[in-house]
């Protein structure tokens, strides 16, 4: 079998801030085939942008295994990951600002990195051609750029990324400044692509609904791979059980959003889910006819009553139900320490 087009392995990046560690992404599993269409979600602050950068030849991870097309990004010298980056990547970044040139017009913008890349003459003018044509702009190619719309900028971006004809295209929230209307447009845009020049292509975005617009969703929690949104079969919808309560409908199809397990047999459960039932440090894992079921760990509490000095009445500071009482002097008379098992 052929090696995966991007394959990430317990991928680590670690920024020094102020002499602190910043774990970005503590190891990421990855695995994308080649002209896959793949959206990336998560949270502000999961690690999305490290692992694009990662991927783009921008950055380089701390630790793990990455290789994209065969390339080793994590031991290439630096001079091969500029060529890697200038030749094999394209970025369309979310503010127009920094994928395009304001005083050029849309034209100029995509010839600009061919320029750049040594390709003179005729060659470019038609190549900036066929690329303005493919994102649905051939009547806009001598537009200045505040003459286009948000959405048809992001055209021209995307334009500008395919330029020198690369094999991962890499868009982080390309969508992040415009409406729904326009982000359908701009997806419908990679999905041409896609389809018609297989180009693999990675999208970051915010928004749960990409799921439509795309083959597969992987989802970035903590710096992991967290969990992956699927589209339901007829077949795979009465099994939707293990589904964490995500499932969705988006017109006829239906999506669900699965927690990744990776091969060490660890899953990354949502905090709101731990939060919700008091999970913290440890937690029972219980076989049922239905599956497992993660619970609370069974613990000992401490419940404190005081006792009045003069009564001997006790006044409850948390319940009662003790199960072992420790004795202390108390201002106001004795305080009892009552310690019983949450499970009796
Ligand atoms: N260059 C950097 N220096 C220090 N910390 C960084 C840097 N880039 C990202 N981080 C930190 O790494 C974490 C992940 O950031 P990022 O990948 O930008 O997340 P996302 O794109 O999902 O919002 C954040 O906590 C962020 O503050
Ligand atoms: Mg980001």
């Amino acid at each position: 079998m052929s090696e995966p087009f991007i394959q990430c392995e317990n991928l680590v990046k670690i920024f020094q801030v102020a002499g602190l560690e910043m774990v970005a992404l503590q190891g990421l599993n990855l695995t994308i085939e080649k002209g896959e269409l793949v959206g990336i979600i998560g949270a502000s602050g999961s690690g999305k942008s490290t692992l694009m950068n990662i991927l783009g030849g921008l950055d380089r991870p701390t630790a793990g295994k990455i290789r994209v097309d065969g390339h080793d990004l994590l031991k290439m010298p630096d001079g091969q990951l500029n060529k890697y980056r200038r030749e094999k990547v394209g970025f369309v970044w979310q503010q127009s600002t920094r994928n395009l040139v304001p005083y050029l017009n849309a034209i100029r913008n995509v010839m600009l990195p061919m320029t750049l890349n040594g390709v003179t003459g005729k060659e470019k003018e038609r190549r900036a051609e066929e690329l303005l044509d493919i994102v649905g702009l051939s009547l806009r190619k001598h537009h200045h750029l505040p003459e286009l719309s948000g959405g048809e900028q992001q055209r021209v971006a995307i334009a500008v990324a395919l330029a020198n004809n690369p094999t991962l295209l890499l868009a982080d929230e390309p969508t992040g400044e415009v409406d729904s209307t326009t982000a359908k447009a701009i997806y419908r845009t990679f999905q041409t692509l896609s389809r018609d020049l297989h180009i693999t292509t990675l999208i970051v975005s915010h928004d749960r609904t990409i799921a439509r617009h795309v083959d597969r969703v992987v989802g970035i929690r903590d710096g992991m791979l967290a969990s992956e949104t699927i589209r339901q079969t007829a077949e795979t919808n009465g099994a939707s059980n293990g589904v964490h309560g995500e499932s969705h409908d988006e017109e006829d199809h239906k999506y669900a959003e699965l927690v990744v397990l990776d091969r060490a047999g660890r899953i990354h459960v949502p905090h709101e889910y731990l939060d919700q039932f008091n999970i913290k440090g440890h937690a029972q894992l219980e076989i049922t006819a239905e599956g497992i079921l993660i619970r609370q760990a069974a613990q000992t509490v401490t419940e404190q009553v005081q006792v009045d000095g003069d009564s001997g009445k006790m006044r409850h500071m948390g319940h009662a139900g003790a199960m072992t009482v420790q004795r202390e002097k108390g201002k106001g008379g004795f305080l009892n320490r009552f310690r019983r098992n949450k499970d009796d």
